[in-house]
């Protein structure tokens, strides 16, 4: 099986008509403000070193301008980087002609727009087609597709309304069902859901992450919102002016968070609903007591089980059934309330 992973490596923009002549004094430590102030040239990006994983989502997050779009922009090269590699399947993207890139562009990427970027005057079947049409797809065929999709989506039925009938959260569905009728692996979406009212945006996570079960497309979703990025995220990159701070699973960033700006981004989040039992179970001694909790169960489902099951405590069993550890509610319920290490110096 052809892996489908995105590497980003050593990967610099520099916005401005000269920027090739500054890479060198940015790697040799130029930061954004000198770079703006003495030569009038923005620093988009510095060194990113991102492997994304094959088949899994992987989130950018940031605050504003800390050059997320300006990353998933060059995956499929809207822009071109001043220096560094974009590998897909180990061709360097950068590099490719132009015939290979409008290849890869139409053939392997989509991407999904927060503005839905609907054609207003074609029906939500004629959008869904629209990428298929272009390259050329017998209409029969491309409408086919298109159906089967617009179903997944849970758009049934209204095939044939314009874009100003639907609500945000339909308009984007329709959205995401253009991008996959297009078939690509790769799915790019660029603050997608950031506009969808709170509810309308957790439906929609739910329909990605199902679709995403079955369909293992290598996505990168880009959010301000990290509720959003740990629900979502098999990892997850934290950007703060044009670096990344710190990248992992949402459970190591929220765990060991990096510095105090990632604290300050981890410190509201639900714990129950990130950390794993495996990370607090301690070794078995003797026979499994209690009820058996799966590897990878998170500390908010491990009491809920317990309680349902009027336990207080429970052995965790991997994949195969054999129990690896052991653990109480006591501890799961105060592992949900601890800080970190970062928080606790903070404080
Ligand atoms: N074409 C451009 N020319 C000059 N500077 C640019 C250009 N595009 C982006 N920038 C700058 O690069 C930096 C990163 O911008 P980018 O749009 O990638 O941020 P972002 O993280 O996507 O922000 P937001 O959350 O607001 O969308 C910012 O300082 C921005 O002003
Ligand atoms: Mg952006």
């Amino acid at each position: 099986m052809v892996s489908h992973a995105i590497e980003v490596k050593n990967l610099y923009k520099i916005f401005g008509p000269r920027g090739r002549d500054f890479v060198d004094q940015v790697k040799s430590g130029m930061g954004k403000g000198e770079l703006n102030e003495k030569h009038g040239h923005v620093l988009g990006l510095q060194n990113i070193n991102i492997s994304m994983p094959a088949g899994g989502i992987m989130v950018v997050m940031g605050l504003s301008g800390s050059g997320k779009s300006t990353l998933i922009r060059h995956i499929n090269r809207l822009i071109d980087p001043t220096s560094g590699e974009v590998l897909y399947d180990g061709v360097d993207v950068c590099k490719m002609n132009e015939n290979d890139l409008r290849e890869f562009r139409r053939h392997k990427t989509a991407m999904v727009f927060q503005k839905f970027a609907l054609l207003p005057h074609r029906t939500v079947i004629e959008n869904t087609i629209y990428g298929l049409e272009i390259q050329g797809v017998e209409r029969g065929e491309s409408e086919k597709r298109a159906r089967g999709w617009i179903e997944r989506v849970g758009l049934k039925g209204f095939e044939n309304h314009y874009p100003n009938q639907l609500s945000g959260g339909m308009q984007q569905r329709v959205g995401l069902a253009r991008a996959l009728t297009n078939d690509a692996d790769i799915l790019l979406m660029d603050e997608a859901y950031s506009a969808l009212d709170p509810l309308i945006r957790v439906d929609m996570q739910t329909v990605l992450l199902d679709l995403q079960k079955e369909l293992k497309k290598t996505v990168v979703f880009i959010t301000h919102d990290l509720d959003e990025a740990l629900r979502l995220g098999d990892k997850i990159a934290i950007l703060r002016d044009g670096r990344v701070v710190q990248q992992g699973t949402g459970q190591e960033i929220v765990l060991n968070p990096a510095d105090g700006y990632i604290t300050a981004f981890v410190k509201e989040v639900n714990r129950g609903r990130v950390i794993n039992v495996e990370t607090i179970m301690r070794p078995l001694d003797g026979e499994p007591q209690g009820i058996a909790i799966r590897t990878g169960t998170v500390l908010e489902t491990a009491a809920r089980q317990m309680t349902a099951a009027s336990q207080t405590v429970g052995h965790i069993v991997d994949a195969n059934g054999t129990p690896v550890g052991k653990l109480d509610l006591a501890a799961i319920i105060s592992a949900m309330v601890t800080p970190t290490t970062h928080e606790r110096r903070a404080a």
